[in-house]
């Protein structure tokens, strides 16, 4: 008698590839990132991972996030929520630009960085860069020991666990849920969100996990589009604000591991030049679940469906309005308009998935990229 025993096989825990494994993950990820940092009596965040005072943190004023691929799309969702929360000025740079370029720093300045690896290495030379003009550096990372962890001068752990398969996914939502965290703690320290606004955020952000579970046992839907994609070679992602923002990374993924070609739009730009590529048949993931904006999304939808294109929309549980306007429609669960992204973000994961498996492509390793970039 013979037991085969492979390792690998063994670590992806009955998963049949390391990224369905970390995607499954994410509910345990994020309660770990939010973990201790909340203060459940008080409603309120907690740092105790800062060295610096609250009165040094009040002082800035403005605040570079730094970061590469799938760091960067969490950087995004970020500065939203930063300037929306705290009113500071946020501008996300992509490391391998902002490293050349002559940034503009002040007294009041503070750069983020953000890196799952902590070794990429043009975000670690972005930190570098800043350091030597003497701006202070947070880093959100996942490993602890990496370089960036040890040359931050600040460090935000978002605890989530290894993360194996090169498209990142695990990492992004705990990245996301950090700026959350980080976000209502400068909202505290600078008193621009008024505590019964930050217990509404907190009992919000509580609930997540739970809403990742439900969307990840309901993925049926999700795999029959991305399995009618199979012989499709181009499909856009569009949204506003927030949308957009999550947008991005669900195009990154799709081009990562399945080869589709596919771009991010916002949806107010289209007609200055991408609405000329939408013809018959063309899929189109229309995300619509910002309220402020829903009716400008949905004219939108209506001139890509105008055009031929075959939507998939996204929008809130509840609203039964958008099914009027696209083919099919996946809901999500209802929570705070600005932290959909971390709901939103999961079945555009399980999109690049499947569109993957349908080909028969390896889903972990995929052609030219590698998990941790560590030379330029
Ligand atoms: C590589 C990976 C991406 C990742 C990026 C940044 O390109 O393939 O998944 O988002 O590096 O990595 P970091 O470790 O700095 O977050």
């Amino acid at each position: 008698f013979h037991v085969e025993w492979d390792l690998v096989q063994a670590e992806k825990g009955g998963y049949d590839s390391f990224m369905l494994k970390e995607i499954h993950e994410q509910p345990q990820a994020v309660r770990e990132t939010m973990g201790a940092r909340i203060d459940q009596e008080n409603k309120r965040i907690v740092m105790p991972e800062l060295k610096m005072s609250d009165a040094e943190l009040a002082k800035y004023d403005r605040i570079y996030i730094v970061a590469c691929g799938t760091s960067m799309h969490a950087g995004l969702v970020g500065k939203d929520v930063i300037e929306k929360w705290t009113r500071v000025p946020v501008e996300v740079a992509v490391a391998s630009e902002f490293r050349y370029r002559d940034p503009i720093y002040t007294d009041n300045t503070l750069m983020i960085v953000i890196s799952q690896s902590g070794e990429t290495a043009d975000t670690l030379a972005a930190l570098r860069e800043a350091k030597k003009s003497n701006v202070k550096v947070m880093a959100i990372t996942n490993v602890v020991g990496s370089s960036v962890a040890r040359e931050a001068d600040e460090v935000i752990f978002t605890w989530a666990g290894p993360e194996v398969a090169v498209a990142s996914t695990k990492a992004y939502t705990s990245q996301v849920v950090a700026l959350y965290l980080f976000s209502l703690y400068l909202a505290q320290v600078k008193g621009t969100l008024a505590a019964t606004e930050v217990a509404e955020v907190v009992d919000h952000l509580q609930e997540i996990p739970a809403k990742i579970t439900s969307m990840l046992e309901d993925a049926e839907q999700v795999r029959h589009f991305a399995e009618s994609t199979k012989g499709v070679n181009s499909l856009f992602f569009i949204g506003r604000s927030l949308d957009y923002a999550v947008s991005l990374e669900g195009s990154l993924k799709l081009k990562e591991i399945s080869y589709i070609h596919s771009e991010a739009y916002p949806a107010g730009e289209l007609k200055h030049g991408t609405l000329a590529l939408i013809e018959d048949n063309v899929p189109v993931v229309a995300l619509a679940t910002q309220p402020d904006i829903y009716e400008k999304m949905v004219s939108n939808i209506v001139e890509v469906k105008a055009r031929g294109a075959r939507v998939l929309g996204f929008a809130i549980e509840g609203n039964n309005d958008l099914a009027k306007s696209v083919d099919e429609v996946i809901y999500l669960p209802a929570t705070l308009p600005m932290l959909t992204p971390i709901l939103t973000v999961i079945p555009l994961q399980l999109l690049s998935y499947f569109a993957s498996v349908v080909r028969g492509l390896d889903v972990d390793k995929p052609r030219n990229l590698a998990k941790s970039v560590t030379v330029e």
